[in-house]
């Protein structure tokens, strides 16, 4: 009986050992262990044996069942393993695959740095930087900026009317009210932003920028603004520049100057080494690059004094002066830019040059 045990294990040991899946496996189980397989039954037989013999034969059985359990267990582990290994050669995702080529890193618009090369400028100075709306009603953009009724910039021709009342703002200089409206002097303030003017050639488009400037305390003479307006030309085109003034006419300030910088491609000559015409300033020797006065007492009188502004402007107590200034233009200056279209072509050839 233990000869016949010992054929059983070693037949089914090998064929365990040779299964080649999880069915066969299964197969081979019911063969050897299954209810009805000859192992179990010697083993349920061993009470009926000669107690001689059961002794014997129950140990071989029973070493013989648990041999074989563990070598199933053992084969269906290998099995598996085996199919996870085969499986994640066979499926294996190359994602080593190069991807799309980064892009070169961007730059800042000429113009948006500028306008942040501007604004560094005047903080500098103790200026501090404001911004506001871009549609303006007619108060803030004309009246209270002391234009007559009949003044030509109100013309339908000039000006983007959104309604009767309201239109896209023509300038910057509407923030001087409500900076005043909403501060009390002394007051400090630049304020860039976005205008609107129904123009288009080389050097209009309809919509533009501009930096505002106000400056209202007690004693602020036109020797102050050309003080300021010359640290702001010497920052922009150099420590060598110089600044003029010359009489203008503004509805809002009195007096008014228009501020010309000497040329910096001609050093203030007008003509260059080899004796041409600078073609920049057109061998003048300035450029001009703003507008600006002392505020005039009638805008301090548009002023209604608030809790917000206490004391308030009293054109007998304050003197300011303001100015305001194309950042386009600026920037076509100092970079030598000869139509301001370029500006919004987004053409990158253009782009990249600057920033
Ligand atoms: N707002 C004027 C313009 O757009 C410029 C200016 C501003 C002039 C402030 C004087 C004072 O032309």
């Amino acid at each position: 009986m233990t000869e016949r045990i010992e054929q059983l294990r070693a037949e089914a040991q090998s064929a365990i050992l040779a299964a080649a899946g999880g069915e066969a496996l299964e197969e081979l189980r019911v063969r050897y262990l299954g209810r009805k397989a000859e192992l179990p039954q010697i083993l349920r037989g061993v009470r009926e044996l000669a107690p001689a013999e059961r002794g014997a034969v129950g140990k071989a059985a029973n070493e013989a069942r648990q041999e074989l359990e563990a070598l199933i267990a053992q084969r269906a582990a290998q099995l598996a393993e085996d199919q996870l290994v085969r499986s994640l050669r066979d499926e294996r995702l190359d994602v080593t695959l190069p991807g799309a080529p980064p892009q070169p890193v961007g730059r800042l618009h000429v113009l948006t740095a500028t306008w942040r090369e501007l604004e560094d400028i005047f903080v500098g100075l103790g200026f501090t930087v404001l911004e506001g709306p871009e549609v303006e009603t007619v108060h803030y953009n004309f009246d209270a900026l002391n234009h007559s009724p009949t003044h030509p910039a109100r013309a339908r021709t000039d000006t983007f009317y959104v309604a009767e009342d309201v239109v896209l703002r023509t300038h910057t200089s509407p923030m001087q009210i409500r900076a005043m409206e909403a501060h009390p002097p002394p007051l400090y303030v630049v304020i860039p932003g976005r205008v609107y003017r129904p123009d288009s050639d080389a050097t209009h488009t309809p919509q533009f920028h501009q930096v505002e400037g106000l400056a209202v305390d007690t004693d602020i003479t036109l020797a102050d603004l050309k003080g300021t307006l010359l640290a702001f030309a010497r920052a922009v085109f150099g420590e060598d520049r110089d600044v003029r003034l010359r009489p203008h006419f503004f509805p809002f300030t009195e007096p008014s100057v228009e501020v010309d910088v000497s040329c910096f491609h001609c050093s203030g000559n007008g003509f260059l080494a080899d004796g041409a015409r600078c073609y920049l300033c057109k061998g003048e020797g300035w450029l001009e690059v703003l507008g600006a006065g002392e505020v005039d007492p009638n805008v301090y009188a548009h002023i209604p004094t608030s809790e917000r502004n206490e004391p308030g402007y009293d054109p007998e107590r304050v003197q300011g002066f303001a100015w305001g200034m194309g950042i386009e233009r600026i920037a076509m200056l100092k970079h030598g830019i000869p139509d301001l279209r370029l500006y919004y072509e987004n053409d990158l050839r253009f782009l990249e040059q600057f920033g």
